[in-house]
């Protein structure tokens, strides 16, 4: 009933969220089993759409993106989630590389990315905040759109540092989602 419930409140608030969709939702179909009562981290989380279903599925969730995309987020997490599910989302900054100390590391155990792999000028900060927020239990999972040849330079530099696999591609959307983790675990959820 819990799945049934988030699925029909998204339904009743997608109208105030935008594009992300493709990859939010790719993602959830992966998430839905398994987020109860997880700590999850959410980077780049844009509108936020991501971060508010996996609240909605039972996870205490903390959203995060750069400061300028925090108003925004903060009035869509807040339009979104039920009253007694807002004190299981935060939303904090976080620009990758910047002020890690702001987090404890090993702290979650998912660290989530829809969408955030296309610049490559952020990829060693987000690789070094990946390994900052990554304890050894810690599971990554990143949806993905392989657009450019520089997204496949991603995902060398994270094999280069974390054991990845990929664990769904969804061919009508071309979204693939991969797994992290530190060194050579490779655990089911
Ligand atoms: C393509 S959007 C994806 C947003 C959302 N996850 C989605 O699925 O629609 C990329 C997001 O990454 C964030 N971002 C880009 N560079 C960043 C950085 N250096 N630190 C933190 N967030 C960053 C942007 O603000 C934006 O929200």
């Amino acid at each position: 009933w819990r799945q049934r419930r988030a699925e029909q409140s998204l339904a009743a608030d997608l109208k105030h969220l935008t594009l992300p969709i493709t990859f939010s939702l790719s993602m959830t179909e992966t998430l839905c089993l398994i987020a109860l009562d997880r700590s999850v981290i959410e980077l780049g989380a844009g509108t936020g759409l991501l971060g508010i279903v996996v609240t909605l599925l039972g996870a205490h969730v903390t959203i995060t993106d750069r400061a300028a995309a925090l108003e925004f987020l903060e009035s869509n997490v807040q339009a979104n989630l039920p009253p007694e599910l807002r004190p299981r989302a935060v939303v904090k900054e976080l620009t990758w590389g910047k002020d890690l100390d702001n987090f404890t590391p090993g702290a979650f155990d998912f660290i989530l990315g829809a969408d955030i792999v296309y610049l490559e000028e952020t990829f060693a900060e987000l690789l070094q905040t990946l390994e900052h927020l990554c304890s050894e239990r810690t599971v990554i999972l990143l949806s993905c759109r392989i657009r450019y040849e520089r997204d496949l330079k991603f995902l060398k530099m994270l094999r280069e540092r974390f054991s990845v696999s990929e664990v769904h591609y969804d061919s009508s959307k071309d979204v693939h989602i991969y797994k992290a983790q530190r060194g050579s675990r490779r655990d089911d959820f």
